[in-house]
């Protein structure tokens, strides 16, 4: 979901989650899990077609991947198999840095050579 409230640009990433709907922080519009604004506290009514943008994503341990395209397109590009980061070989994640540094995950190795080089 685009990080980015269509009332006023607040982040919604600093809003917080209720079930399935994310509620912005500044003044609470509600969008569903499919970025359809779903409630306007100061209003009765919320106008139609209000949404932000959502993004199709592929959960593939241990990523999950978003497409930034034509939604439409999604299906007939299915992310790169990287069978080096879930079979054991020394590679892992580290979820601890994605969420302290807000980056893509970071990686180490318990090797001393890369699988990419073997
Ligand atoms: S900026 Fe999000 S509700 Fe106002």
């Amino acid at each position: 979901m685009e990080d980015r409230c269509i009332h006023r640009a607040y982040p919604l990433s600093a809003g917080r989650r209720e079930g399935d709907r994310v509620v912005c922080g500044y003044h609470g519009f509600t969008y569903d899990f499919d970025g359809c604004l779903v409630d306007v506290p100061s209003q009765e009514n919320v106008p139609p077609g209000a949404r932000v943008r959502t993004y199709p994503v592929h959960e593939q341990s241990p990523f999950v991947w978003m497409w930034l395209g034509d939604p439409g397109a999604a299906a007939l590009r299915p992310p790169p198999r990287l069978p080096w980061y879930a079979d054991g070989t020394g590679w892992r994640a580290l979820p601890r840095c994605c969420a302290s540094r807000r980056t893509t995950c970071c990686f180490t190795s318990t090797t001393s050579t890369s699988p990419m080089s073997s």
